[in-house]
């Protein structure tokens, strides 16, 4: 089952997600590519694990989802997510039995090393979201980084580093038979949490039933008013980056859409956010349900820059919501 991220819960259960088999160990993939190790993995198990896959790749994505459904793997669900977006605020403290890392793309250049996933803050997050006894596992064919995820696993204070041989299945994956055919050796380490570092989950929520709790505003426009004077422009604060990037027209209704993206970290969403006349004479600022956004503080603040331009082109504001 493919979820986009709207359909998580922050954080969420093994058993709301599994509910026919939560009482299995559960495993999350990072970076799993065109998705073969889990098939291979599933396979020498009597009863396969519950899985949680995380990729960036949206091509990869549906390779995978295809490859898992012919294995018959129906306890299993897939994501486009950057990992740490996932791990932080989807899995629960102490929810994972394992974590799997084959072939992380390597950013080899100096000034790239920042880009790579395996560093502090992962191991410290991995650790917190793991369960006693749980372990992440490494395996990858480039010595440096391997090196260097070993260096940071012991500077996290979380983790002890066990050197030994890669499961079979993680030198059946894509990445493993291109290496393997270029005579390239893989590497494999296994982290176990020696602490469990307080790595707290964000202020970020599913998209509300009840339309009080979606943010929004309530504001009256001057009969003159025309949008004429929109332009693209950016907030920025803390965490958050917001850009109003367009603003449409609504042929049928009174009113208009803004179209904002959202940049909080590792996390973009692009979201839509209405403003509707209403019967009263007043205009209705909200987010959209379309596209399944979640609620975040980077959200609300695209929310309050579109009900702030209103209110720089002659609205009087009379309720903010967000
Ligand atoms: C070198 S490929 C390895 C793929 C697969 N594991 C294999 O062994 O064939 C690395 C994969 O990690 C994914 N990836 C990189 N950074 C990621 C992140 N922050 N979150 C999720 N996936 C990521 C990439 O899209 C890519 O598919």
């Amino acid at each position: 089952m493919i979820y986009p991220i709207g359909d998580f819960r922050f954080p969420d259960a093994a058993s709301r997600l599994y509910p026919q088999t939560a009482e299995r160990p559960w495993v999350l993939e990072i970076g799993f590519g065109d998705g073969r190790f889990w098939p291979h993995s599933a396979a020498t198990l009597d009863t396969p694990p519950n899985y949680l896959g995380v990729e960036l790749s949206g091509v990869s994505l549906l390779k995978a989802h295809r490859r898992l459904k012919t294995a018959g793997l129906d306890n299993a669900i897939l994501t486009k997510l950057p990992a740490d977006v996932l791990l932080r605020e989807v899995v629960p403290y102490g929810g994972l039995d394992r974590i799997v890392v084959n072939f992380p793309d390597p950013w080899p250049k100096a000034g790239h090393l920042e880009h790579r996933l395996l560093r502090v803050p992962f191991f410290q997050l991995a650790a917190s979201r793991l369960k006693p006894g749980g372990a992440l596992l490494l395996t990858t064919d480039h010595d440096e980084y391997f090196g260097f995820a070993c260096q940071a696993a012991r500077d996290s204070g979380a983790m002890s580093v066990e050197l030994t041989e890669p499961p079979p299945a993680a030198l059946e994956t894509k990445y493993a038979l291109k290496w393997r055919d270029l005579g390239l050796a893989a590497q494999h380490a296994h982290f176990t949490p020696t602490a469990r570092p307080h790595v707290p989950h964000g202020d970020i929520h599913t998209y509300p039933e009840d339309p009080e709790h979606v943010p929004h505003a309530i504001l009256t426009l001057p009969a003159t008013f025309a949008p004429s004077n929109f332009d693209k422009q950016t907030a920025r604060e803390g965490g958050w980056t917001v850009i109003l990037l367009d603003l449409y027209a609504s042929l049928r209704r009174d009113g208009w859409v803004v179209l904002a993206h959202v940049v909080e970290g590792e996390l973009t969403q692009e979201v839509l956010i209405g403003i509707t006349g209403r019967e009263d004479g007043s205009h209705l600022v909200r987010l959209a349900k379309f596209g399944g956004p979640v609620i975040t503080p980077g959200v609300k603040a695209a929310v309050g820059a579109v009900t702030d331009w209103l209110e720089e082109s002659g609205g009087r504001v009379t309720h903010r919501g967000y």
